[in-house]
């Protein structure tokens, strides 16, 4: 059984490293530079400790959470990863599946290689993320495309004017599309489970796998010689876009990538009905602050806004110290990716199931039945430094 000794999310990582080529487990673990705002995120959650209470009445305890229109089973969900197909058969799908069996959000990115309308079909809840594609004429596009799939919630991601310097995929050969050779064959031939069950399977079944989902690149073979346009420029891009597509988007619309308090300001001014706390897994831009740090902050700037974040959570502690700090919900993302490689649909059910009992346990034993709760002074400063 592969999830045999699975216990805790970061059990995955290790599992899903044996089981995945190094390219591709490189692309997904990474973050960008000296990776001090990947390792800055999980640090964060070691600054601060628990206060519990005892002999609270605890038994009738609930994880249910509403968010945006929704009442979820818990207050996690899946962030969006661009091109998990690549680590798991039909990864979307199988994100999508996990997501909808277990009634918890599955964001599908505007970076996949399944395309969206297959993703909504699999989840009719999941909500699509995209990036501002640098043109108008392709926003409206796009934006036709997600609405006609039948998406209610469009999540935009800022904060990727360009690329974030991710040496790592230099380092661990992986390219944007992935180009043939030797060594390439070489990690396939030696990751066997993989080659079968995610690379061949898909080959035989579905063909090549192309980008669907970005406008720019849409179309674009993943195993390639050449590089793929970029999704265009978008350096240029500043509110005005995020004001056009409000005009456009009928939907609920969420911004993710923000990381103060202004800017959380003026997405709520732009329409926005959510807001994701998120220095993009720390990929983006080194040395970035973790979203911990900055919550507070941007829930005092927007108090009738939800405030979700994402970033270095892997336990239902780290679910309940965000939440005591001002997160209406928060995003979980590399396990989840490890968890459809390992063992797909089952794994990704596993990971949600377990941080599902981690945050129930740990209520019990905080001594509270509603997750507000522990905004009562239940989590101070400067505790658990060794995270
Ligand atoms: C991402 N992330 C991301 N974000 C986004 O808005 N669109 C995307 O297509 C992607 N793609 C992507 C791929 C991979 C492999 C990773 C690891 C991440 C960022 C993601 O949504 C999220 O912000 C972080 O992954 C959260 O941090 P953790 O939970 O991975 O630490």
């Amino acid at each position: 059984n592969r999830l045999r000794g699975i216990l805790s999310l970061e059990d995955f990582e290790a599992a899903a490293r044996r089981v995945l080529p190094r390219p591709i487990f490189g692309y997904v673990s990474g973050g960008c530079e000296t990776d001090a705002s990947l390792h800055g995120n999980r640090a964060a959650f070691g600054e601060y400790g628990f206060v519990t209470r005892v002999l609270q009445g605890v038994a009738q305890r609930t994880q249910a959470t509403s968010l945006l229109g929704h009442s979820w089973s818990a207050p996690f969900g899946i962030a969006p990863m661009g091109m998990c197909a690549l680590s798991a058969y039909r990864g979307d799908i199988v994100l999508a599946r996990a997501a909808a069996a277990a009634n918890i959000p599955m964001l599908c990115s505007g970076t996949g290689l399944i395309a969206l309308e297959e993703v909504r079909q699999a989840n009719r809840d999941a909500w699509f993320q995209a990036y501002v594609p640098g043109e108008p004429q392709r926003i409206e596009a796009l934006i036709e495309r997600v609405a006609r799939a039948g998406y209610g919630t469009l999540v935009i991601t800022a904060g990727t004017a360009v690329s974030g310097n991710r040496e790592n995929h230099v380092r661990v050969g992986f390219s944007s599309p992935l180009r043939p050779s030797a060594a390439l064959a070489w990690q396939g031939l030696t990751h066997p489970r993989w080659l079968v069950g995610t690379a061949l399977r898909t080959l035989l079944r579905h063909g090549m796998p192309h980008f669907e989902n970005s406008q720019a690149t849409r179309g674009a073979p993943i195993l390639a010689r050449h590089a793929v346009r970029d999704f265009g420029a978008r350096d240029h891009l500043g509110w005005e876009h995020l004001r056009l597509i409000r005009t456009l988007w009928k939907g609920r619309l969420v911004v993710k990538g923000i990381m103060n308090a202004d800017d959380a300001r003026l997405a709520r001014d732009c329409g926005a009905e959510g807001i994701i706390v998120s220095n993009h897994g720390g990929r983006q831009l080194d040395g970035a602050v973790s979203p911990l740090r900055v919550l507070p902050a941007v829930v005092e700037a927007v108090p009738d806004t939800p405030v979700m974040m994402d970033g270095g959570i892997r336990r239902g502690n780290d679910v309940l110290k965000a939440i005591a700090l001002g997160a209406g919900f928060v995003f979980v993302g590399r396990p989840f990716i490890y968890a459809a490689a390992v063992a797909g649909e089952a794994g990704v059910r596993h990971a949600i199931a377990t941080l599902q009992q981690e945050i129930h346990r740990n209520m019990a034993l905080l001594g509270i039945t509603r997750l507000e709760q522990v905004r009562q002074g239940r989590v101070v400063p400067g505790e658990n430094t060794a995270i």
